[in-house]
């Protein structure tokens, strides 16, 4: 049996390919978890995989689809032989105004930012083992939206609402449910250039020079003078899977950001 904390033995991590759900399921792995990693991305998944054999294990998954999601919490504990954690870390943003938001990405930001991580965590409630917990990993702006992220924030303050919700439900069998709301970190997810609508997309240097002023600026939005990294999530989640006496919560990890005005 292992001596490391309940909720941080064996676990799901999804988006556990890259950025904040990588860097979950490396610091899980290094501290001697076992952690099944899923996302559309097979070659990213079987990386994880080859670096860590024996602990970890890939189950590809497009959270979009309801019959591929469904039963993917089974499939984890099958795999790894029993689950005591789930993150949720897979999610989209497109920065559209309103007046401009397709319903393409309407959709998409739903499915994947609230109806997936609530459709999971239901799953969660009778797979986990006692005491287990769930981390999903919302948004600052869920707290404060930009005029650009209408979706992407109704989903997240949305997904916010469904944890506590299932927090509520698991605390018969001690099982708890957490969210992290991060400011802007240095993931592939900030790294696509925020075009005007209408406005193509540029090209070799100039595509360069873009997402390098969006980083900086980005960055200095933030009090403490810089972008986040996905490891200093990764370290509130880890926290927050284990913590016996918290369930219901919001851990703001954000640079300061919400403390502008
Ligand atoms: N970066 C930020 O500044 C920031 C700030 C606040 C919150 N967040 C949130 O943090 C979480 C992690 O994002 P990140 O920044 O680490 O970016 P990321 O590296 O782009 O991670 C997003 C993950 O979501 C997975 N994903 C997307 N659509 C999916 C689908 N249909 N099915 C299965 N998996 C899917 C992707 O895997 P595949 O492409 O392989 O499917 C990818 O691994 C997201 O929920 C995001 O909304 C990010």
């Amino acid at each position: 049996m292992s001596t490391r904390p309940v909720g941080t033995r064996k676990v799901l991590v999804t988006g556990g390919g890259s950025g904040m759900g990588l860097a979950v399921a490396e610091a899980l792995l290094r501290a001697g978890g076992r952690v099944a990693v899923t996302g559309r991305r097979v070659e990213r998944l079987e990386a994880v995989v080859r670096a860590w054999p024996g602990q970890a294990v890939a189950l590809p998954c497009d959270l979009a689809s309801p019959s591929e999601r469904s039963g993917l919490l089974a499939r984890a504990r099958d795999a790894l032989g029993g689950l005591d954690g789930l993150v949720h870390s897979a999610g989209v943003v497109e920065h559209q105004l309103p007046g401009h938001i397709s319903e393409e990405a309407l959709r998409a930001q739903l499915e994947i930012n609230l109806v997936a991580p609530l459709r999971l965590g239901e799953e969660a409630l009778s797979i986990l083992e006692d005491g287990g917990g769930m981390v999903f990993i919302a948004s600052t702006l869920a707290l404060r939206p930009l005029p650009t992220s209408a979706v992407y924030s109704a989903a997240k303050a949305g997904l916010l609402a469904a944890m506590r919700s299932l927090a509520l439900t698991g605390a018969a069998r001690r099982i708890r449910a957490n969210a992290v709301c991060p400011g802007v970190v240095d993931t592939e997810m900030i790294r696509a250039p925020r075009l005007a609508p209408g406005e193509p997309l540029p090209q070799g240097e100039e595509l360069e020079r873009r997402i390098s002023a969006q980083l900086s600026t980005l960055g200095a939005l933030h009090p403490l003078g810089r972008l986040g990294k996905p490891e200093e999530v990764a370290d509130a989640v880890v926290h927050l899977l284990a913590a016996p006496w918290t369930t219901g919560s919001e851990l703001v990890i954000d640079g300061g950001i919400l403390l502008r005005e």
